[in-house]
């Protein structure tokens, strides 16, 4: 269920490399990010898709790229399970970070958080990581 709803959104979205990974380094350059999330990243080494995961307990921090502990900083709402109990389905971004992630509700349960790529933010209203210039305040700048 959870790959089928982001099978979904990769398909009309804008930017997005969630799902098969193994060719994306071919011809990429060194560091390359392939995805990022709160578990880690994907980026490329000696032309193949290496993994940089958190360990125990720390989530990545998008900016930076380091594995953080929320409970000292915090720049990201990894770890922060949301109530999706009185939500409907679907996309919600996460406004206090600027949009730079979302999270999944289904069934009325939360189903995770997901960085959208490079620079660009959640747009509520398509329900795609979208451009800021084309998402309306307060994740975009939009008019
Ligand atoms: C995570 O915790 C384990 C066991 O406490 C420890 O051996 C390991 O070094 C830790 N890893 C990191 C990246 O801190
Ligand atoms: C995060 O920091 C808090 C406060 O110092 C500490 O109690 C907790 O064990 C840390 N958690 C991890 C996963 O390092
Ligand atoms: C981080 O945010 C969470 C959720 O809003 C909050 O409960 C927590 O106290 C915050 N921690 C810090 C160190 O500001």
């Amino acid at each position: 269920m959870f790959s089928s709803i982001f099978g979904i959104l990769v398909l009309s979205s804008v930017v997005s490399s969630y799902g098969s990974l193994g060719r994306e380094c071919l011809d990429a350059s060194e560091g390359l990010l392939i995805e990022v999330g709160c578990w880690g990243y994907f980026f490329c080494q000696n032309g193949q898709v290496a993994r940089h995961e958190c360990q125990n307990g720390t989530y990545l921090d998008k900016e930076s790229l380091t594995c953080i502990n929320t409970s000292i900083t915090n720049t990201t709402r990894c770890g922060y399970p949301v109530d999706c109990s009185v939500l409907i389905d679907g996309y919600y971004p996460d406004v206090e970070t600027g949009c730079s992630s979302f999270y999944v509700c289904l069934n009325h349960a939360y189903m995770g958080r997901q960085y959208c790529p490079g620079g660009l933010v959640f747009d509520p209203d398509l329900k795609i990581c979208n451009w800021p210039s084309q998402v309306l305040p307060p994740c975009g700048i939009g008019e």
